[in-house]
Formats: structure tokens, C-alpha cells, sequence
């Protein structure tokens, strides 16, 4: 796929910045979603110029979800390609996490990636022709102890995906679920959030960069329907 309008939230850091940088050298013109504006303009100022536009948007609010997009297509055209990669992560015992954690990743990666989703779809059908591509994670494909919140967001990010991977079909748009492992990211800080292990042995970024870039080669007829993958040092 060559010359897209591609959405990627969680642009601003980790996976969903390097995807941005690459959709970019692949000719895409990219529409970058996270919190950070700081951050997402010196995204945009380190890709080609004019194409990464930043749109400083929490997913959360499912109301300025769609002011943007309504402004991406009227001023740039049809979205062809949507990555809901945002999401954010905590690792503590259920019972001490708060109930202000529990919605903050509840809203973020589930109703964040359901809100992206169902507001960029009717523009998608019209046109019977799309891509989306919904970074899970394994923690959607089974328990992790420390995780409960997470592993319950991501589950329901790949309940979604399996559902409407069928349910698009007729449309003529493909979904795809990643369920990945640990990759080395921002996410695993080492002061807040440390890797359980040797974040030297997690995945590259540039490895899902890559999935991603295979995926969108893919003819629609053949679904890709839902990928888990993990670095060898974890049992998933
Ligand atoms: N790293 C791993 O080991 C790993 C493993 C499996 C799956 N994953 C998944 O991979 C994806 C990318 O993660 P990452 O490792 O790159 O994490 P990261 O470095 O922490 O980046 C997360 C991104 O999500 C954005 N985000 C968070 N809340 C948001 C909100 N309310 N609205 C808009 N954007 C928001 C952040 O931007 P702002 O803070 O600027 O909003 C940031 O750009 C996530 O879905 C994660 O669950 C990661």
C-alpha cells in the first residue's frame, strides 16, 4: 500500500512512534493521536516534512476523537489505515490498585480503542475498503498475575478484534490483532514500571514495524485475524 492516510494512536513514543516514522518512508501520509503535543511535534519535525500531522487528542474523549477525524477528511481525504496502538500499562496486585487505575486502563485501552474504531468505521464502509490493525498484546491471550486490568483491557481489545474481523468482511476492510510481548519501549520505565527481566531480550520496536508493514502488503481476501508473538526469554 503505497500514498495512505493512516491514523496511529500513541504516536508519541514507543511502537506507535516508530511505526509513525516508517508508514512515513513507506509514502504514507500520517496522522499521529496521543496526550503529549510536545512530543508529537517533535515527531512530525523529524519526519519528512508536512508528513506526520499531530493531533493532540486523549482517546478517551470519543468527542474530539471525532473533530478529528471529520477535520482529516475534509482537509486530507479518505483514512484508509487505522493503528489503535495507545494504551497504558500498570503492573500491581489487584487488590492495591486503585479504582482511579482500573478506569484510567479500562478507558484508555478498551473504550479508547472502541471509541477510535467505531468513529473512523462509517467513513471506512462507504468506501468499502480499509485497514485497521489493533496492537493487543499477550496479555489479551492469557492471565498474568500483577496485570488483572490490563490483561482484562486486552483481552476485550481481542474479543473486539475477533468479532469485528468477521463482521467487516462483507465491507471489504481487514482487521488484525497483535498480541506481542515484551518489547522495548518507554512503557517498561525503569523507575515506575521496571521490565520483570531483561529488557535487552524483549522484542525491537522495528520488529512489529515490520509485521505491521507485511500486514499492510496482504492482500484483503486472506484475514490475518489475530497474531501472537514473544520473545524467547518469556512463556506465554
Ligand atoms: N512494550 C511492551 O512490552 C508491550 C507488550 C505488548 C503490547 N504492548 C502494546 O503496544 C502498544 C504500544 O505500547 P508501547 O510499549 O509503545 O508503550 P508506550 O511507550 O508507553 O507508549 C504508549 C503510547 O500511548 C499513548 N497514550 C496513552 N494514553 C493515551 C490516551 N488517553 N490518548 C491518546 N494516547 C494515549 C501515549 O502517549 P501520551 O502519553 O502522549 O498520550 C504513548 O504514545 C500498547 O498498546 C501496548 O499495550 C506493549
Amino acid at each position: 500500500m503505497a500514498s495512505e492516510n493512516t491514523v496511529i494512536t500513541g504516536a508519541s513514543r514507543g511502537l506507535g512512534r516508530a511505526l509513525a516514522l516508517r508508514m512515513v518512508e513507506l509514502g504514507h501520509q500520517v496522522f499521529a493521536i496521543a496526550r503529549s503535543a510536545d512530543q508529537l511535534d517533535e515527531l512530525a519535525k523529524q519526519a519528512e516534512a508536512g508528513r506526520v500531522i499531530p493531533f493532540a487528542v486523549d482517546i478517551t474523549d470519543a468527542g474530539a476523537v471525532e473533530v478529528a477525524y471529520a477535520k482529516i477528511e475534509q482537509e486530507h481525504g479518505p483514512v484508509s489505515v487505522l493503528i489503535n496502538n495507545a494504551a497504558v500499562f500498570e503492573n500491581t496486585p489487584f487488590v492495591e490498585q486503585s479504582l482511579e487505575g482500573i478506569d484510567r486502563i479500562v478507558d484508555i485501552n478498551l473504550k479508547g480503542t472502541l471509541y477510535c474504531t467505531r468513529l473512523l468505521l462509517p467513513y471506512m464502509i462507504e468506501r468499502k475498503r480499509g485497514r485497521i490493525i489493533n496492537i493487543a498484546s499477550v496479555a489479551g491471550t492469557r492471565g498474568i498475575p500483577g496485570q488483572a486490568s490490563y490483561c482484562a483491557s486486552k483481552h476485550g481489545m481481542v474479543g473486539l478484534g475477533d468479532t469485528l474481523a468477521q463482521e467487516l468482511i462483507p465491507h471489504g476492510i481487514a482487521l488484525t490483532t497483535i498480541c506481542p510481548g515484551g518489547i522495548d519501549t518507554p512503557l517498561w520505565d525503569p523507575q515506575t514500571n521496571p521490565y520483570p527481566g531483561e529488557l535487552s531480550r524483549t522484542m525491537k520496536p522495528e520488529e512489529l514495524v515490520g509485521l505491521v508493514e507485511f500486514l499492510l502488503n496482504q492482500p484483503t481476501t486472506t484475514l490475518y485475524k489475530r497474531l501472537v508473538m514473544f520473545p524467547t526469554n518469556e512463556w506465554h
